[in-house]
């Protein structure tokens, strides 16, 4: 059976990321029925943080878990099942100070598991996910970081995304930004315009 997972992270009603990822999986579902759908929005989810039984638990080798490690790691084994079992993955992400919001971020430190998701070799990190899966990222950003200009520099969104996403194994990544958002009225409306023509544009 085909799968989705679909994870959001903005807090707002009015998500322009949610907006366009919600898009792509009312997509996705007509010409995937039956499919299964996973979705999480890290932020009204409150993902939780690693902290140091965590970290503990996640680098301890999987035969001497024990009872307690092995439900600290349950939420994360979770989410990392429900990558492993996803076709597509669909993320909705604001840009927040130049990066992700940390409820994203929490979902990734929850996913890039040594063992489950990559492993270190003697010649560097590999990734354990099968080839193959798409990502699509649906970024909404107040301003833009036009490619060849200063702001370039600036977005520390997509090029991270697709760096970590990237050790685990998912290379497959289109991006797909609504920017200027904060700015005028015209300008968010154009580019969102423009956003969900390439969205339409996706084949599924
Ligand atoms: C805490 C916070 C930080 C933000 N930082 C940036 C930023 O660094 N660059 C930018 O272009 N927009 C920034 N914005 C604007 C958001 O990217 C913009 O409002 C976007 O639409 C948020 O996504 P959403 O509509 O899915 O919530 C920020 C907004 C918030 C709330």
């Amino acid at each position: 059976m085909p799968a989705l997972l679909h994870i959001d992270s903005s807090p707002r009603a009015a998500s322009v990321s949610s907006f366009l990822s919600g898009i792509f999986v009312e997509k996705w579902k007509q010409q995937n029925p039956g499919g299964a759908v996973f979705h999480h929005n890290t932020s009204l989810e409150r993902f939780p943080y690693l902290d140091e039984a965590a970290i503990e638990a996640i680098f301890t080798p999987s035969a001497q878990l024990t009872a307690a490690q092995k439900a600290t790691l349950a939420f994360s084994d979770q989410l990392v099942d429900e990558l492993l079992a996803a076709d597509v993955v669909a993320i909705g992400a604001p840009m927040w100070n130049l990066s992700i919001p940390a409820s994203l971020k929490a979902w990734i430190d929850l996913i890039v598991r040594e063992g489950r998701t990559f492993a270190f070799t003697p010649q560097g990190v590999a990734p354990l996910l099968p080839p193959g899966k798409r990502v699509y990222v649906f970024s909404a950003r107040g301003g833009s970081y036009p490619a060849g200009t200063p702001f370039q520099d600036f977005d520390r969104q997509e090029p991270y995304l697709r760096r970590i996403l990237g050790v685990i194994g998912l290379s497959l990544i289109d991006f797909i930004c609504a920017e200027h958002q904060s700015d005028d009225p015209e300008a968010a409306a154009e580019s969102l315009a423009r956003a969900k023509s390439s969205l339409a544009a996706l084949a599924v």
